[in-house]
């Protein structure tokens, strides 16, 4: 059994406060991928990890104090305000969707929010204000069910490098494939650090050992898991040495 605080296909017109009155029960939304039971337990599911990373300060020590710039500029990315439809893949801890909730609702658009775990989404809900325009929806990003062409614009924020090769690639396949032609994919994850950064060295082992696919962002170029089938124009910023990079995908038409 899955909580799920909306229905998912329930996208036609404005959202009603039905939708956002969650949580409900519905079986079959998608059950807890391997990856994150493995490797991510004590970051996402036990309530008291919850608990824990949902700090500002720490996870803002996680990333050596580029929260709030890696924040900004993918806000900044995305538009300061927001009309349309937006969809943010995986919840993120810390202050990053309020502050994009209020640029959707600036823009009077709509957002959605989905995450595989329910736990993530309730916590999220806590975060935000009741009247935000926003649908928090239990999904598993590798399979989306919402409708081809149905967004402005996407952001991932440091979901990637968590995600095993193959999920990763889905994963993209299906943002690209929601996104309109024209809108945007923005991505904020690790990257190849420079050979000057002297974290390369001190956060290597440590990535190995506790997000085993990070390294992969740190190898390959990010367009490696675009799917090929889907034509779009790519900006790309470096942060922090090199440590983060923030990738823009504009779908064309
Ligand atoms: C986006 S990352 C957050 C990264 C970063 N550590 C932070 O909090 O700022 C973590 C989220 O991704 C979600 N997630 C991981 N794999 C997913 C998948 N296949 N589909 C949907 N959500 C997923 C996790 O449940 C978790 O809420």
């Amino acid at each position: 059994m899955v909580e799920t605080y909306a229905h998912p296909l329930n996208l036609h017109g404005r959202r009603s406060s039905a939708d956002f009155a969650g949580p409900r029960s519905d079986a079959g939304m998608g059950a807890v991928p391997d990856y994150l039971r493995t490797h991510y337990w004590w970051a996402y599911i036990h309530p008291r990890s919850v608990k824990f990373f949902e700090r500002q300060w720490l996870v803002n020590l996680i990333l050596w104090g580029n929260y709030a710039r890696l924040r900004d500029a993918a806000l900044a990315q995305l538009g300061a305000t927001l009309p349309g439809s937006t969809l943010q893949v995986a919840c993120a801890y810390g202050d990053l969707t309020p502050y994009l909730a209020q640029n959707v609702a600036s823009g009077d658009g709509t957002l959605d929010i989905v995450d595989v775990l329910p736990i993530q989404l309730q916590n999220l809900r806590a975060k935000l204000p009741a009247a935000t325009p926003a649908r928090l929806l239990t999904m598993n990003s590798a399979q989306l069910q919402l409708p081809d062409c149905s967004y402005d614009r996407a952001l991932l924020f440091f979901l990637l490098h968590e995600q095993p090769s193959n999920v990763r690639r889905q994963t993209l396949r299906e943002v690209f494939r929601v996104v309109k032609p024209g809108g945007k994919v923005v991505i904020v994850d690790y990257a190849q650090p420079r050979w000057w950064q002297p974290l390369r060295y001190v956060w290597r082992p440590l990535l190995a050992t506790l997000e085993p696919f990070a390294l992969d962002l740190w190898r390959n170029d990010i367009r490696k898991w675009i799917p090929a089938d889907y034509a779009s124009r790519t900006e790309s910023r470096s942060f922090f040495g090199g440590l983060y990079q923030m990738t823009t995908f504009t779908r064309e038409q």
